[in-house]
């Protein structure tokens, strides 16, 4: 400790008494529950962590041990770590949790709305969202609020620590990876094993039971997989068995428009996330006609069938999930009811009364394609990892080397500096004893 000191000292008259906010190299090799990710930016991700560094005005999403831990567990991120792929699949993994401009809590409006927040993740085998793919933010509860980032399958990461300054800008600490969102085919076979009663496998075997209508005009398949900046509106299985007796009898042209009617065309300026939604608004769809949004009954309606659930990230753009199938042949907001949730269907119904709907047995299902849409690696990897299913425990025993605990020294010259590059956030500090952490002790100045 003599020995420190010292250097403490010339170290602070070189930076003139600026007070410094913490590096990020400062935060990761001292803070207790980051350990694993400190390994990791350190020896794997070194590159990564060096473009961090020349970040000015970030929002960094830190995943702590406890997200660590949860890698083995998902599809998407294990292969990724099995792989030891760090230059590729790791980096696009960690750019998801890289946010241009600075997020503090306090810039989330307590009501509850999600805001859509672009991130540095653009390579196109990870995103074909324009300005980077989008991480949805969110404060939930009070007192005080808790602050959510939700992702690909409607991952959902709390931060555990809120608004960490550091030079670069601020990290927050979430407790869960966020997982890039993946390809429209892959979400919604995840989707529907995972939230059954929003199940939409019956409108994906429906797009896909349909053949091109002619040679020169793209496949409802492959304009889902190819067009950036989608937004889908997708009926429910149970939507879609409601009316399964009347789809059933349309020609495949008729169909393809019923289907074309839930897509948004190209061009309506990004993907609508249910931020973008405004009272009243007309968009204008792959098949032609618009629809409309409307406000009422504490719910979004298109047309008039409910939004229940919204925001599924998919690479390219948005699903939002509807209890309606609906048709170009009927535009109108229909039976809008402000004391009810459910709306008629605007189909004819051909079910018989009395029986119980039954998400299991909606139509075109067995049109489902039995593969996965493959644009990167990682998902060719997730296609192998489905086949093997049933055993996570091989995927733990190789995930031992990238969980494997460390613990690190930083090297107190230099690091104390940094903070006096930066701007605005030294002078909100001045004046006010500002803790520097230096070599696992922590001088008050
Ligand atoms: C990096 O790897 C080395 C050797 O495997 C290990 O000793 C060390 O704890 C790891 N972590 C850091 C931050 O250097
Ligand atoms: C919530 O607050 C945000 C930001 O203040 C605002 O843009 C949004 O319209 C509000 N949403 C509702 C439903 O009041
Ligand atoms: C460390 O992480 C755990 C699990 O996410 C969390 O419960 C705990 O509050 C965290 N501790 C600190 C000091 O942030
Ligand atoms: C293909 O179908 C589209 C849409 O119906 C139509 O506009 C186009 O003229 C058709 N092309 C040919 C070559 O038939
Ligand atoms: C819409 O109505 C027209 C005229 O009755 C009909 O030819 C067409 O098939 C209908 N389209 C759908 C999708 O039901
Ligand atoms: C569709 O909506 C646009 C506005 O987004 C509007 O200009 C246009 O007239 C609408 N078309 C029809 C047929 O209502
Ligand atoms: C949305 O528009 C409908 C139809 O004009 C109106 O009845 C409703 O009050 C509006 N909702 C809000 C929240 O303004
Ligand atoms: C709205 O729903 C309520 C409850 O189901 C029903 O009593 C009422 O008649 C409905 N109103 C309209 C206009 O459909
Ligand atoms: C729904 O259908 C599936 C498959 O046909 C059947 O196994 C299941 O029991 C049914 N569920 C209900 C609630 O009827
Ligand atoms: C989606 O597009 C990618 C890249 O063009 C291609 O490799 C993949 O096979 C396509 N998948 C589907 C289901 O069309
Ligand atoms: C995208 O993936 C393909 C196939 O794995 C690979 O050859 C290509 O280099 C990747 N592109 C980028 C930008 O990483």
């Amino acid at each position: 400790m003599p020995a420190l000191i010292p250097r403490v000292l010339l170290t602070l008259a070189a930076c003139k008494l600026v007070a410094a906010a913490p590096s990020l190299t400062d935060i990761l090799s001292n803070h207790a529950n980051l350990t694993q990710l400190n390994n990791l930016l350190m020896n794997q991700s070194s590159d990564f962590l060096k473009s961090l560094q020349g970040q000015t005005d970030i929002t960094f999403l830190a995943p702590n041990d406890h997200a660590f831990l949860g890698i083995p567990d998902t599809d998407v991120l294990a292969p990724a770590f099995q792989n030891k792929d760090y230059a590729g699949d790791i980096t696009n993994i960690l750019k998801y949790h890289v946010l241009p401009g600075q997020h503090p809590s306090s810039s989330l409006s307590r009501n509850g709305s999600f805001q859509f927040l672009p991130t540095l993740l653009t390579d196109g085998n990870w995103s074909d969202v324009t300005g980077g793919q989008r991480i949805g933010a969110v404060l939930q509860g009070d007192d005080p609020p808790l602050m959510v980032f939700t992702s690909g399958l409607s991952t959902r990461s709390a931060v555990t620590e809120q608004d960490v300054d550091f030079e670069g800008g601020i990290i927050q600490i979430i407790d869960n990876f966020a997982i890039p969102p993946m390809p429209f085919v892959y979400t919604v076979d995840q989707y529907n094993l995972a939230f059954e009663a929003q199940g939409m496998l019956s409108f994906l075997g429906a797009v896909y039971s349909i053949p091109p209508i002619n040679a020169t005009t793209a496949s409802l398949p492959r304009y889902l997989n190819e067009t950036r900046d989608l937004t889908l509106f997708v009926p429910s299985n149970l939507a879609l068995e409601y009316v399964s007796g009347t789809l059933e009898t349309l020609s495949p042209a008729a169909l393809n428009d019923i289907l074309s009617y839930h897509i948004l065309g190209p061009n309506t300026g990004g993907p609508i996330y249910s931020s973008d939604f405004i009272n009243q608004t007309q968009l204008p769809t792959l098949q032609g006609s618009n629809i409309t949004l409307t406000f009422t009954s504490n719910s979004y309606f298109v047309n008039s069938a409910r939004v229940i659930a919204a925001d599924i990230l998919i690479k390219n753009g948005v699903m939002h999930v509807l209890d309606n199938v609906l048709s170009p042949n009927h535009t109108g907001i229909r039976g809008l009811n402000a004391t009810t949730y459910t709306q008629a269907p605007v189909l004819p119904t051909t079910f018989p009364a009395g029986q119980a709907l039954n998400s299991s047995a909606a139509p075109y299902t067995t049109f489902v394609p039995d593969f996965y849409v493959s644009v990167s690696s990682i998902s060719d990897v997730v296609v192998q990892t489905e086949t093997t299913a049933g055993g996570g425990g091989g995927q733990s025993t190789a995930f031992a080397t990238a969980s494997s605990t460390g613990k690190h020294k930083k090297s107190a010259a230099g690091s104390l500096c940094h903070g006096a590059e930066g701007s605005g956030w030294l002078g909100a500090n001045m004046g006010v004893a500002v803790v520097v952490t230096v070599a696992g002790g922590v001088f008050l100045l």
